[in-house]
């Protein structure tokens, strides 16, 4: 009976920019880590051994670790990604991290993006407006929804706000009020929900400026690297057309 090859174990050098801002004396620098490599080990994995092991004050945000909360995003071989989805066999030898660009730093590899989605989320009032609510009409409130429709919207609030599609998107980068792919795809998403009774030329208001629909360049980092590929370049395009009539 032939045997099963074993995959030889790796050593890995994990590189992490560190900075913590509240240590302004301190300039960041690139510091290794080395780490046997595990079966199925995650970036969460390492990161945590790293944190326990060897240096209790590395930094970086960890919640559900199964893809669902969107605290891990960082940037992993100079691509943002979620760190928990991440398996180490899938990168080399050499695994450098830093933090999300974009958002405010918190330390090392933590980043701010709760702040940033709190002021897009207000800015673009992505809750639904739905008159029914006002006039206390729970029929109108209640009414049911096509089902195809309703599948329809579930497949943009998949978004888990990791900021991934910010940190990968020139624009979001140069532009600071820009609202990124993750702001446009609620405005689509809420576009799409007969509750809302908000018209085009509403959404016109809050998008139809670059900051909005007009700054995107289509560079499509977003889509390219949305671990929830989230059909980001089609819902820009579709409310940009929409945008150009209103
Ligand atoms: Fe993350 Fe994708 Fe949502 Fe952007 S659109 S925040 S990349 S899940
Ligand atoms: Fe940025 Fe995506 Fe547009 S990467 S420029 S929002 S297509
Ligand atoms: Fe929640 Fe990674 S820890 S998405």
């Amino acid at each position: 009976m032939s045997e099963i090859p074993t995959r030889a174990v790796r050593e890995l050098t994990i590189r992490v920019l560190r900075c913590n801002p509240a240590e302004p004396e301190q300039t960041p620098e690139w510091q290794d880590f080395r780490l046997e490599e595990a079966e199925a080990m995650t970036l969460f994995v390492a990161l945590s051994l790293l944190r326990e092991e060897q240096d209790a004050s590395l930094s970086f945000d960890f919640v559900c670790r199964a893809g669902i909360c969107g605290s891990c995003g960082m940037l992993i071989n100079g691509r943002p990604g979620l760190a928990c989805r991440t398996l180490t066999r899938d990168l080399p030898d050499t695994i450098t991290l830093a933090p999300l660009p974009g958002f405010e730093l918190i330390a090392d590899l933590s980043v701010n993006t709760g702040k940033w989605m709190r002021g897009m989320s207000e800015r673009l009032e992505t809750w639904v407006h739905d008159a029914g609510l006002a006039d206390h009409n729970l029929a109108q409130v209640e009414a049911p929804m096509d089902p195809a429709l309703a599948r329809e919207i579930y497949e943009l609030e998949r978004c888990i706000e990791c900021g991934c599609c910010i940190a990968a998107c020139g624009t979001a980068q140069m532009r600071e009020n820009f609202v990124g792919a993750v702001g446009l795809n609620q405005v689509a998403r809420f576009r799409l929900d007969p509750r809302d009774t908000r018209e085009d030329a509403d959404y016109y208001e809050l998008v139809g400026d670059e900051d909005g629909v007009f700054g995107c360049m289509t560079l499509l980092g977003c889509e390219d690297l949305c671990p929830k590929d989230l059909p980001l370049a089609a819902q820009i395009a579709f409310l940009r057309r929409k945008m150009a009539r209103a």
